[in-house]
């Protein structure tokens, strides 16, 4: 009775691991239905996977996207962001960022 009881646990636990991983990296972005969400995802999962907004305080992510317009630029890897696109991806990063100075 005790080792069906542990088989029922350690199986789907086993399971939802091995599922979590083939998922890979991706994080689950906020409102990932939005179109702010998805040009995010589609700009900024070109060279590595989106990181989640709240990894960073805005202050930072500011610095962080200008940085990583410097990368595109010179790899030539995707157009670099329009002024449009760059408000939209900012304040969707403001709208969700971590929430406080450091
Ligand atoms: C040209 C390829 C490229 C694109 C496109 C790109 N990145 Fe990056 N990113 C990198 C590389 C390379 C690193 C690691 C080296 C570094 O931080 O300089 C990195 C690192 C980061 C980090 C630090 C990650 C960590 O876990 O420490 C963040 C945050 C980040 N990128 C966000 C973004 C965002 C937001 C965008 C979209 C505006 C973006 N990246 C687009 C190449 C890219």
């Amino acid at each position: 009775m005790i080792n069906m009881n542990i088989k029922n646990i350690i199986l789907p636990a086993l399971f939802a691991t091995i599922l979590f991983l083939a998922a890979g990296c991706q994080v689950e972005l906020p409102e990932p239905e939005s179109p702010a969400a998805k040009l995010y995802l589609e700009k900024c999962s070109v060279c590595h996977s989106a990181k989640h907004p709240k990894i960073l305080p805005i202050r930072i992510w500011k610095k962080q996207v200008k940085r990583m317009e410097e990368k595109v630029k010179t790899s030539g890897v995707r157009e670099p962001l329009t002024e449009e696109e760059l408000r939209i991806i900012i304040e969707y990063l403001e709208k969700h960022h971590r929430n406080r100075a450091v």
